[in-house]
């Protein structure tokens, strides 16, 4: 049995996909897997065609790694592989689909506005901006609504600041996503489905010393302090699983997923947005929830091959 690795991609993420990819591959090696990494670019449909693995896992994040595109191709080869479907790719890579999703049974999400950029064109920039903040109020968040690692995000506190962080952000994408900001204890929650259907891990609480957990705090080792389990009272600890799995259950999603959520001051837990496809670098937080469940990354991953192929 072989395994193809999927990384690498065209997406912004690209370079943190590729991490994700070496990482997981000798982390599947270490267990005896035969493992080939692949970059998925325009080789790809060849590469599936002439040489089809047992089983594919989709290490790529962002764009058609999480949008469905990449599992519409294995699904259309008929190839095994690890985590979410198309479809539910879909409707979860889209954060404002998957607040509206867990915000129609009851969960709680910070308020928000979805601002395509013709909005801008058609109504005038400076009565957009008014109204958003009239709507959401000050501080606010934007971020691309579909993108990976805090690219594009930014955290808007003045007013003043606002036209310049909405054209970073619309910079990656054509649709900007306003939230409000929460400030509180930030805690990512991976979910593992196993035997008796998806379990959450321990919550890992972020704390970046620099105040911002953007791309560099992610990635550059020492610059975020994690926690894990999150310092958490014992209630909100279990509610935050609970909504990493509802999310999980709701969205539709497979095998494995991430949910980031801000416990604020009063304890409320707010869901922030579902990732498929987690990162899985050195700095990464869903194999720091799997080592602290006592679970190594290679046999996690090998176990949901083997469901896969099943
Ligand atoms: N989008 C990155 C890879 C993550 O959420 O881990």
């Amino acid at each position: 049995r072989w395994v193809a690795v999927l990384s690498g991609g065209l997406s912004h993420e690209r370079d943190v996909s590729l991490r994700s990819g070496r990482r997981l591959s000798a982390a599947l090696r270490s267990v005896g897997l035969t493992v080939e990494e692949w970059d998925a670019d325009a080789g790809l449909l060849e590469r599936l065609r002439t040489n089809k693995p047992d089983a594919v896992v989709v290490a790529l994040h962002g764009g058609e790694g999480e949008n469905g595109s990449i599992q519409s191709i294995l699904e259309m080869f008929g190839v095994p592989y690890v985590g979410t479907d198309s479809r539910s790719c879909r409707r979860s890579w889209d954060k404002p689909t998957a607040k509206a999703e867990l915000a129609r049974v009851g969960l709680t999400t910070p308020d928000w506005v979805v601002l395509p950029h013709s909005t801008f064109r058609e109504l005038g920039a400076q009565a957009v901006l008014d109204a958003l903040v009239d709507r959401i109020g000050l501080p606010l968040i934007l971020k691309p609504d579909q993108g990976g690692s805090a690219l594009g995000t930014q955290v808007v506190r003045d007013a003043a600041e606002l036209p310049a962080a909405m054209v970073g952000c619309l910079a990656y994408g054509d649709t900007v996503l306003a939230e409000q900001f929460v400030d509180g204890v930030e805690v990512a929650v991976g979910v593992l489905e196993g035997p008796a259907g998806p379990e959450a891990l321990p919550a890992v609480e972020i704390s970046p010393t620099t105040g911002t957990y953007d791309y560099t705090a992610r990635y550059t080792a020492g610059l975020t302090e994690f926690h894990t389990p999150a310092r958490l009272a014992p209630a909100v600890a279990v509610e935050v699983g609970e909504l990493a799995v509802a999310a999980h259950r709701l969205l539709g999603l497979r095998d494995v997923s991430r949910t980031t959520a801000i416990v604020a001051p009063d304890g409320t837990v707010n869901f922030l947005q579902v990732n498929v496809s987690p990162g899985l670098t050195e700095t990464s937080l869903l194999p720091m929830a799997i080592e602290a469940a006592g679970r190594s990354l290679g046999d996690t991953f090998a176990t949901l091959i083997e469901r896969a192929v099943a």
